[in-house]
């Protein structure tokens, strides 16, 4: 059955057709799916004016009317979780059955910040004086501005665009130029759930830059947020607070180790490196990207989780059963072939893989290299890819040595029985998430962010909220 979608940007209600546009593609076959509007400095500007003339009346809602409203768009996601789920996997390539997951997670950020959009308290703060009474109010920002990224083509716009709108702000979103289907179809159900014209605009494009800069310069923009790559990151967030100190919520790289201690669950362990680190095909901030494995048990586990991973079914994510979809693009094949192809010149061994997929030019056969070193790329940077490189440890101090030597610091995995160790090395790792005895931990209600180069500020639970609020302080002095 062929697939629905709208192909057209959203801008103040009204969708936004273009002479200019530009190919998606279907990363498992390179054919192209649709074209899509190629906007510019120009429409970006209309989206900002057209959030800013929505932000009064938003922001006055009472938060019960602006929470029933995005329970609905909640409602009407779930009810088409089917076809987001066709979608994120059509144009960003995960299977099926992994991209229905996605479809679920995206949608319950929108759920739990309806609910939470009720909960956005101020404080009375105890005065200092029999003349005055503080207290302090939690207001929206104003109009935000976000750039998501392709490998979540709808939890990353969801976990933005949710608080956001729930705290009463209005948002100007450019979804990737790889994945802009999803974001358009969110667009399409927040029409039929009822948020006003405006509250929610869609400007893709394939000139990010020209796009970028006016969300990160803009006078009217209060909020800016980006997930992506640290590099791009730290420019836009220069920019953000060079021209207009705006604030910024920036999730960005990672370097996640995941540690299997000599007394951990070994088949636990295997399970949990395969979650970790195949999700999204290796396309994931959070995913495992260096596996440091204690002296004692390295064989052993080296053997079970190559294993498994030389079972694990490469393909085109409709097909039944496929666990590992394609790379997004042939710069991020070439990437994993050159990272590799170092490790391997430089001493590395492919316990399974180590090469392309027959699947299709943009497929790669899911890797494990075993002798691993500290100075390989596989270990420095940040593969987003399904290789699993295993380096060898001897103690617990070596452990967190090597998984804290990274500018890096947004998720940590660890394998371990032994709950002084648990908490000993969860206080000692630097990152923002850890995640023991599990491969996966994602969810709405936790803070999902990153200490070091991996990012300002969290999204989800109850603090994925504040992020679009000012707690502004009053004063009512005067009192005899
Ligand atoms: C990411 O890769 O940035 C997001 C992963 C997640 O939400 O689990």
């Amino acid at each position: 059955m062929a697939l629905a979608f709208r192909s057209d940007a959203y801008i103040d209600g009204k969708w936004r057709a273009s002479a200019k546009r530009f190919p998606v593609y279907n990363p498992a076959t390179q054919e192209v799916i649709a074209h899509v509007p190629d906007l510019g400095a120009a429409e970006t500007e209309e989206a900002i004016a057209a959030a800013h003339a929505a932000f009064p009346l938003w922001a006055a809602k009472p938060a019960k009317e602006r929470a029933a409203i995005l329970r609905k768009w909640y409602d009407l996601m779930m009810a088409d979780l089917d076809r987001l789920s066709r979608l994120i996997s059509l144009e960003g390539g995960k299977p099926v059955a992994e991209a229905k997951g996605e479809a679920a997670y995206g949608a319950s950020f929108i759920e739990w910040f309806a609910e939470e959009s009720k909960r956005a308290y101020g404080r009375v703060i105890p005065t200092t004086t029999d003349t005055r009474r503080y207290v302090t109010l939690k207001q929206p920002i104003g109009v935000c501005a976000s750039v998501t990224p392709w490998n979540f083509p709808m939890a990353m716009i969801t976990r933005k665009a949710g608080p956001a709108i729930a705290a009463g702000c209005t948002i100007v979103l450019k979804p990737p130029h790889q994945t802009p289907l999803t974001a358009l179809a969110l667009a399409e159900l927040a029409e039929q759930a009822g948020l006003p014209p405006g509250v929610f605009n869609v400007v893709t494009t394939e000139n990010a830059s020209a796009v970028g800069k006016v969300m990160c310069e803009s006078e009217l923009v209060r909020h800016f947020s980006f997930t992506g790559s640290t590099e791009v990151g730290k420019k836009l967030g220069a920019a953000c607070i060079g021209s207009t100190v705006k604030k910024v919520s920036l999730e960005l790289g990672g370097n996640a180790p995941l540690i299997v201690f000599a007394d951990a669950d070994l088949d636990l362990a295997v399970k949990g490196t395969i979650m970790s680190k195949f999700r999204n095909a290796g396309q994931t901030c959070v995913c495992a990207n260096r596996i440091l494995v204690e002296d004692s048990i390295y064989d052993a586990f080296a053997k079970k989780l190559s294993e498994a991973v030389a079972k694990l079914k490469v393909g085109p994510g409709d097909q039944d059963g496929v666990e590992i979809g394609p790379l997004i693009d042939q710069k991020a094949i070439e990437k994993v072939e050159r990272m590799v192809a170092e490790a391997l010149a430089s001493g590395a061994t492919a316990l399974t893989g180590g090469k392309k997929h027959a699947a299709g030019a943009q497929f790669y056969t899911p890797t494990v290299l075993a002798d691993v070193t500290r100075e390989m790329r596989v270990n420095t940077e940040e593969i987003f890819g399904p290789v699993a490189p295993l380096i060898r440890f001897k103690t617990e101090d070596e452990a967190v040595a090597i998984a804290n030597d990274t500018p890096f610091g947004l998720a940590a995995y660890f394998f371990t029985k032994d709950i002084h160790r648990a908490w000993r090395v969860a206080e000692r790792i630097e990152s923002g998430m850890v995640s023991i005895n599990d491969g996966i931990f994602s969810n709405e209600v936790i803070p999902f962010g990153g200490v070091k180069q991996s990012g300002l500020g969290r999204e989800g639970g109850v603090e994925g909220l504040d992020e679009y609020l000012e707690p502004k302080f009053v004063n009512f002095g005067g009192f005899n």
